[in-house]
């Protein structure tokens, strides 16, 4: 034993207590995945997903992987400068012109990109804006930068706080100045002001750096992002994306002009130092990028999704925050609460939905995220409704007698539905099991009779 085991004591001493109440929603193993997944003997509705186009399971994307690993085998062996494929270049060039940008490069994970790009541009001389909600990888880069130019200034503003992000702007230190911020929040599901933010860096010099993840595929009327909802695509200095998300795959991106892009292919040492993305990522996400550039259906049917889910949990009448869009984050405000609901869907409902606590959100915002997909199919949303009608009430979220509009006939084809599904999904496993609860039910039922319980 040492001090490490100390240390990690406390912790897992927690998580021990947690496992016991079956409340434990990490590191659950699946078997597949898609909108239904397999977890050992059951079969799962799954909304913790940022597959959002549902392109990891798309036969061609997935064709696409194999080729590239037929012809560059299951890595390239070394970083970028050494290992650059043709196939690479061909990416980075196709991105760049469906984003409207000279340049981009790819980092092996979108966490990379941002890490290797903010502290390749902060030194001594910078100030740093940051939105207060950013995502860890952002905050890895400026711990990073502060590191080493610990005389660098970092300010943060309120949650797409406008007012406060000129303050920020007006009173820095340093005229070197970058705003860093996301374009659609991954656990809040909103967006700020994005035109008046780029508006806000024009008058005050500061690079605008936006970090997209979430929102390029899956938001705007051609899938670029947040930048063209607010039409202001050309004026975000550095773009930054990632694979792992609308694309289905892995791996990150970083779109500037190309003096800044060849600076940082030489200055981030994510990027430097770091395995280079290997081709069958490539290959699959050039092909994710032509089915988003080809085929808009899947886009409609994302959006479509998300307003039909959204607007069912509304109907129910859950907080949903300032939140729009697919990801539709039911706020709870509790911590054991939002614990026991995540259980409750998993266990009672088959339902995969992710709860949020501190740290990983603030205080009294722990939530339940919930991703909608374009995978998604109606029957799943409408059943997850029911399943979030009934949980509801009975942890006193919702008030007693809540209910969705659906007819019985409509929640029984569902629930038929759903069982189906999850016989094509986990096969026998889950059949056997389905069966010996079904027998378990009427055992139940027959010894309550037996003690006259049916009467009460
Ligand atoms: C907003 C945001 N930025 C960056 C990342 C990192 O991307 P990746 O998972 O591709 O490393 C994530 C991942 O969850 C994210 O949500």
């Amino acid at each position: 034993m040492s001090w490490l085991h100390d240390a990690s004591k406390e912790i897992l001493g927690r998580i021990q207590e947690v496992k016991e109440a079956k409340a434990w929603p990490f590191f659950r193993p699946m078997e597949n995945v898609g909108s239904r997944v397999k977890v050992g003997s059951g079969s799962y509705v799954n909304f913790t997903s940022n597959d959002y186009l549902g392109l990891s399971r798309d036969p061609r994307v997935m064709k696409a992987g194999v080729k590239g690993i037929r012809d560059y085998g299951t890595g390239l062996g070394s970083a970028r400068p050494q290992a650059t494929s043709v196939r690479h270049e061909e990416l980075e060039r196709r991105l760049a012109t469906w984003l409207g940008y000279e340049a981009c490069m790819t980092f092996t994970t979108g966490y990379q990109s941002l890490v290797g790009t903010l502290s390749a541009f902060l030194d001594d001389d910078t100030t740093l804006i940051l939105d207060r909600l950013c995502h860890a990888s952002i905050m890895e880069g400026m711990f990073l930068a502060r590191g080493e130019h610990p005389d660098m200034e970092v300010r943060f503003f309120k949650h797409n706080n406008m007012r406060l992000l000129e303050k920020c702007l007006r009173t820095s230190e340093y005229d070197k100045k970058m705003v860093v911020a996301e374009g659609y929040y991954s656990v809040d599901g909103d967006m700020g002001p994005l035109d008046d933010m780029v508006d806000l860096c024009k008058k005050y010099g500061a690079v605008l750096v936006l970090d997209d993840a979430h929102g390029l595929g899956a938001l705007g009327p051609t899938g670029r992002g947040v930048g063209e909802i607010f039409g202001c695509q050309g004026d975000i200095d550095i773009l930054i994306g990632t694979f792992s998300k609308s694309f289905g795959g892995i791996g990150g991106f970083v779109c500037a002009d190309r003096d800044l892009v060849d600076f940082l292919m030489l200055k981030a040492r994510s990027f430097m130092f770091s395995a280079t993305l290997p081709v069958a990522q490539v290959e699959a996400a050039l092909t994710a990028l032509d089915i988003i550039e080809n085929e808009p259906q899947h886009l409609r049917r994302l959006h479509r999704n998300g307003e039909l889910f959204r607007a069912g949990l509304e109907d129910l009448g859950f907080d949903l925050g300032n939140s729009q869009g697919h990801i539709t984050p039911i706020y709870l405000r509790d911590e054991l609460l939002t614990m026991k609901f995540g259980a409750y869907l998993f266990h009672g409902g088959d339902i995969m939905m992710m709860p949020f606590i501190s740290p990983g959100v603030p205080p009294g915002t722990e939530r339940l995220r919930c991703n909608i997909t374009a995978a998604h199919t109606r029957a799943e949303m409408s059943y997850a409704l029911e399943a979030l009608a009934k949980i509801g009430p009975m942890l006193e979220v919702l008030p007693e007698g809540t209910s969705t509009r659906a007819s019985d006939l409509q929640r029984v084809g569902w629930l038929l539905q759903h069982k189906l599904r999850g016989v094509r999904n986990a096969g026998v496993p889950y059949l056997v099991n389905e069966l010996s609860d079904s027998a378990q039910k009427a055992v139940d039922y027959g010894r309550r009779m037996l003690n006259g319980a049916h009467r009460q």
